[in-house]
């Protein structure tokens, strides 16, 4: 059974799920260069399907992901669009119950036509401009739209029940709903037309989506699953919620809770709030928080978020709203005085007045650890209940799948494994929204249609290395594209010779077959540079045109992760969860407070791992900085061409391309 996965909102992507095997995922951002580029244009799914091998005529089914808040939007209605169709459920042969459920979800769609279009219109003109890389002119008739289907799928269950009763615990919660058995999340039907061409489509709710990715991808039979997300049930457009807590077993998934957090919203509102921009708010403040201490945080901010913003919350009540946010909000009313540097004191030898150092002050630094400790701590309370609640109906479950966006948060990954009763804690590497198609996908392959899931290995770096690759024609025709700007040096052993580069100084990058998914560069695009030298930290920022506050992350080999990180899971083949750096000799890599996210380096992450060795080998330090290879504000570089275009334009030292060195021409060294 090949399955197509979309996800049309930001962070657009085409996944292929072949039965149980993922073949690979297209993130439109690597495509149209737009970071979190948003909505599948039939020039781009025509792209994806080539890049996946694939032809439209042979797709069985399409699994598109819902988006939250977004409708979805289509730019051009004549090639590409879907509409919600009841009579697919029967074509598909699904069960009697689900059928019914369907017809009765489409007359609830229906309803929020008018909310929907208002909606396409804000999207493309308002605040997600960013991600929109066509003209929102072409958004405006209701042939470019499908109704945003995130409500309706809650409303009419028993869900709805459990949701409204805000004064029972999660854990008593989850504790009921695995006691009753419950229940499959309901899916619903659409028809998908590309140039012509209709296939059978079937919709799955975001958190759903969120949820099958980490958990098909966590290697674990049966698992708690918690979706960790921005969320807001508050907001004036109706809301969203901010997660599922579900439970995951052969393959199957049933929805426990549905989480009214808001540690992720207020995350990404703080992040903008100190002037961290919107896309990629929350993961600068996560960079942001150790250089202050979390001096808004209050006890009443770490909870039950059914008991204390209960039905209040979700109704926008200000007063019990107010009540919860007041330290962090009251201060926010104020505004920032100017309270002389901060980051200097923190942060020896850094220019105050240098990129993004000098509008940073002491209370934005608190303000970001406030930020931070919320969301650690209602995460490792929200856990901690739902381990409670498993204990309750008697069951013993030993791991937990993170998933959503907020899992990408490094810290608040290590303290749930380090802090709660789940003796393992998975997160897999496209756990934002770039992983919603394959989630999609095998939601509908293997909860929908029951098909089994394949082995995987949740700490192989191989989960990520889905995207894009190029053979050697293609690398040779980027290198006579560039003509004489660059030039290539023979180096025998390319990886060794890298590991020399770093080791004499050099700040290199290493581009080597498929392209990651999700945030994080794992050493098939990365730039990588000598962890020991306390400069590199500032150099490597210079370079990428970063704020120099923001931290690096370490790459070590993953038998010798323990010799000098502690604290952290003994494997991170994802870069998702941090540790404490055991010696002083790499302050490249090592935040203010002593901590690292550490990427462990097996075997399979190829000429990467050579590089490591031959470091290790020459220096005793198996390990070397890694960060992605991209400029400010970019997608992670995809094609060798990005790469040359890298090498030109900015001041790093080397870029290897499939085992080729290439320098600039004008550069005497090599
Ligand atoms: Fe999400």
């Amino acid at each position: 059974m090949l399955v197509l996965g979309l996800c049309v909102a930001h962070d657009a992507g085409v996944a292929l799920v072949d039965d149980g095997r993922v073949v690979g995922l297209v993130q439109r951002e690597r495509l149209d260069r737009v970071k979190r580029s948003a909505l599948i244009t039939p020039d781009f799914l025509e792209h994806a399907l080539r890049q996946l091998g694939v032809t439209w005529q042979q797709i069985d089914v399409v699994a598109i992901s819902t988006c939250q808040s977004w409708p979805f939007l289509f730019t051009e209605p004549d090639r590409f669009r879907f509409e919600y169709a009841p009579e697919v459920a029967e074509e598909l042969d699904l069960p009697a119950g689900m059928q019914s459920a369907i017809q009765g979800a489409r007359s609830a769609f229906l309803r929020h036509t008018d909310r929907t279009l208002d909606r396409a219109k804000n999207i493309a003109e308002g605040m997600y401009g960013e991600y929109i890389s066509v003209d929102p002119a072409r958004l405006g008739d209701e042939r470019h739209f499908a109704i945003c289907v995130e409500w309706p799928y809650y409303a009419r269950s028993w869900v709805r029940r459990l949701s409204e009763d805000r004064d029972v615990s999660t854990r008593e919660v989850v504790a009921g709903s695995l006691e009753r058995r419950v229940a499959r999340v309901g899916y619903v039907t659409a028809r998908v037309e590309f140039d012509g061409v209709a296939k059978p489509g079937v919709l799955v709710p975001h958190h759903l989506a969120h949820a099958a990715y980490g958990f098909y991808q966590s290697g674990e039979d049966r698992a708690a699953i918690a979706t960790l997300d921005n969320g807001d049930v508050s907001s004036p457009s109706g809301g969203y919620y901010g997660g599922i807590l579900a439970y995951g077993q052969g393959n199957r998934i049933s929805v426990l809770d549905f989480r009214f957090a808001y540690e992720g919203h207020l995350y990404q509102r703080i992040g903008e709030f100190v002037g961290l921009g919107h896309g990629g708010a929350a993961g600068k403040l996560m960079g942001l928080a150790p250089y202050g201490e979390p001096a808004y945080f209050h006890p009443a901010m770490v909870c039950d978020a059914r008991k204390i913003f209960g039905r209040d919350y979700c109704r926008g009540d200000k007063k019990l709203h107010g009540h919860v946010m007041a330290p962090v909000m009251h201060f926010a009313s104020k505004g920032f005085e100017t309270e002389g540097r901060w980051l200097d004191q923190m942060l020896p030898g850094i220019d105050p007045n240098s990129h993004g150092a000098k509008d940073v002050t002491h209370q934005k630094t608190r303000l970001a650890a406030t930020a931070q400790k919320v969301m650690e701590e209602n995460t490792i309370a929200t856990l901690t209940g739902m381990h409670a609640g498993f204990t309750d109906a008697g069951m013993s479950v030993d791991s937990v799948v993170l998933s959503g966006g907020v899992a990408l948060n490094c810290p608040a990954n290590s303290r749930a494994a380090r802090e709660t009763p789940f003796a393992r804690v998975r997160v897999a590497p496209a756990v934002d929204d770039s992983g919603l198609p394959i989630g999609a996908a095998q939601a509908v392959i293997h909860d929908l249609f029951d098909r089994p899931r394949p082995d995987v290995d949740p700490n192989s770096a191989e989960i990520a290395y889905l995207g894009g690759a190029f053979d050697e024609a293609a690398v040779d025709a980027a290198i006579a594209e560039a003509g004489n700007a660059i030039r290539v040096v023979e180096t025998g052993d390319a990886a060794t010779a890298a590991a020399n580069d770093v080791a004499d100084g050099r700040i290199i990058a290493w581009f080597e077959g498929r392209s990651e998914i999700g945030p994080r560069a794992l050493g098939h695009r990365s730039i990588l540079a000598d962890t020991r030298p306390a400069e590199n930290w500032r150099r490597v920022n210079r370079l990428k045109k970063r704020e120099e506050w923001r931290p690096f992350a370490p790459a070590v080999l993953k038998e010798r992760a323990g010799d000098w990180f502690a604290g952290g899971p003994s494997r991170s083949p994802h870069m998702l969860f941090t540790a404490q750096v055991r010696t002083k000799d790499l302050p490249a890599i090592t935040h203010v407070d002593g901590s690292a996210r550490v990427q462990t380096v097996g075997e399979e992450c190829g000429g990467f791992r050579k590089i490591l060795e031959a470091f290790d080998a020459r220096t005793g330090v198996p390990v070397v900085m890694n960060t992605s290879f991209n400029g400010p504000g970019e997608p992670i570089v995809e094609t060798p061409a990005e790469a040359i275009a890298f090498l030109t334009s900015s001041e790093i030292d080397a870029v290897y391309v499939e085992g080729r060195k290439l320098v600039r021409a004008t550069d005497e060294e090599s």
